[in-house]
């Protein structure tokens, strides 16, 4: 019978547009209005002077901007020291403002030619939103809509780009900087910035309204164990057992949606790997930020121009084998590399994590199936399963919330095989019970009763945890 898709809990939701910009212009105006109530003529005549100076200056910046792309040299840009550039832009804005008969004082115009110097050498409008800290992600659909993410919620941002052309040579600046290209024959691009950030570009005629943009921001303070608890990510007493869980070296499994603080959550367990071991990290785009001091750091590349000198997360895992490391760290198992993840956690390098993507402990295991299976190895099923069932020790479930709140949903084991089935056993996890009428979730973390099939492990290597920390709640 043909059954209505429902969306599962853990799905989240479309992301909040926070208002369409003539709803946010009305409202702008309406604050406006009651203000202008508020205040005697004389300051009224004060503030509409100083609007229609910032409307005049905003114009100014603009033909400045307009002349500077002009009259620059945009080729010697790259060869010209900064103080040079900095006093060619100067010159030639202040003829600019000359001939608009514009005087500015000191702070302003120091302001402006900062503005033009960010404009002209790095990445434009989008040059304040990379320095906004409280902006996660940059969105770009064509040269007139930006949006950011802020909080979890995206808004529409007043920055606009001139026209195409302008969002084209901004594109192809950052582009051409990472030794990439992207034009008709080539239309998309995925790139790193200087800066860690991920950037994504989809040009014309694919992207139908003007190109396309997606900057996720790289954020450099990655949470910690402690922040993960105080933020309500997990218990003190699933940490507890996290700790003892990587020190005495199982192997790891962070599972979870897109966002939901997967290599958040393997950041922080990785603070529980001691000083002395030789940690090797292998990642798509270099995002882990480890405290240890023996890290070796290494990043897939994708083929450049000509196809060639790409280099897979698989090619770096098996070189990593041969460099000695105490604990192999996968950034995020996505493909055929799985074979040889599975193959060092099974043959000496205990210890080591990675993430995958999906949204069960159950799941997880499936897409590992699958993910072995398209690899094109031959291997019966039960063999399959097997070689996961002794590799993997634990399966870490983090997920993002309705509510935009972002927890680990479940800690399970992976306790072995029971026929052709790989058997697991919960040991901790979040359980809902409600809604408030604010929409966040309520809800409690629980033991389930279950004791971890490492107890005698954990005690051997000096991680006597009380039993207590298991007990199921009674109600
Ligand atoms: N428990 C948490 N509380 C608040 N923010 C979190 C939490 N876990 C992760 N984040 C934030 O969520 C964003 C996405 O996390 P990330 O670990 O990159 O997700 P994933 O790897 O699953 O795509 C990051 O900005 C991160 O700082
Ligand atoms: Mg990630």
């Amino acid at each position: 019978m043909f059954r209505r898709y429902q969306r599962t809990q853990e799905a989240p939701p479309p992301p909040k547009i926070e208002a369409d910009p003539q709803e946010v212009a009305k409202k702008a105006k309406q604050r406006v209005d009651t203000a202008k109530r508020a205040l005697s003529a004389g300051e009224l005549a004060d503030l509409q002077r100083e609007s229609k100076r910032q409307e005049r200056l905003l114009d100014v910046r603009m033909e400045l901007h307009k002349r500077l792309l002009e009259s620059l040299n945009l080729a010697a840009l790259d060869r010209a020291s900064e103080q040079e550039l900095r006093h060619e832009i100067g010159a030639i804005a202040r003829e600019g403002l000359r001939e608009n008969g514009v005087v500015l004082n000191a702070a302003e115009s120091e302001q402006l030619m900062q503005d033009l110097y960010d404009e002209i050498t790095g990445l434009g409008p989008l040059e304040v939103l990379l320095k906004d800290k409280t902006v996660n992600d940059i969105l770009v659909n064509g040269p007139t809509q930006i949006f950011v993410e802020r909080e979890g919620r995206l808004e529409l941002t007043p920055i606009r780009f001139k026209d195409d052309r302008h969002l084209m040579r901004v594109i192809d600046k950052i582009v051409s900087a990472v030794g990439r290209r992207v034009d008709e024959s080539h239309p998309y691009v995925d790139a790193r910035l200087a800066d860690g950030s991920r950037f994504n570009a989809m040009v014309p005629p694919c992207a139908v309204d003007g190109a396309l943009v997606s900057i996720r921001k790289f954020n450099n303070d990655k949470l910690s164990i402690d922040e993960l608890i105080d933020y309500g990510a997990m218990t003190e007493e699933m940490a507890a057992y996290l700790q003892a869980a990587v020190a005495t070296r199982l192997n790891i499994l962070v599972s979870g949606g897109t966002g939901s603080g997967k290599t958040t959550n393997l950041n922080a367990l990785s603070s529980f790997i001691d000083d002395h071991e030789r940690i090797v990290t292998i990642e798509d785009t270099a995002e882990l930020k480890l405290q240890q001091v023996h890290v070796g750091r290494m990043e897939s590349r994708p083929p450049n121009v000509e196809g060639r000198g790409e280099v897979t997360q698989r090619d770096l895992l098996r070189n990593a084998l041969r460099m000695r490391p105490d604990r192999i760290i996968v950034g995020e198992t996505r493909g055929d590399e799985v074979i040889d993840m599975l193959q060092a956690m099974n043959t000496g390098h205990d210890g080591s994590m990675t993430t995958i993507h999906a949204n069960s402990a159950r799941d997880a295991l499936s897409r590992l199936e699958n993910m072995i299976a398209m690899s094109g190895v031959d291997m019966p099923l039960k063999a399959m399963r097997g070689q996961i069932a002794s590799a993997l020790n634990l399966v870490v479930q983090v997920s993002r919330l309705q509510d935009g709140s972002r927890r680990m949903l479940s800690i399970t084991e992976v306790t072995g095989m029971e026929g052709d089935i790989i058997s697991m056993q919960e040991l901790f996890r979040f359980k809902r019970m409600g809604i408030d009428e604010r929409g966040k979730i309520i809800g409690r973390f629980e033991a389930t009763g279950l004791r971890s099939k490492y107890s005698e492990r954990f005690a051997q290597w000096g991680f006597d945890l009380p039993t207590s920390i298991y007990t199921a709640p009674r109600d």
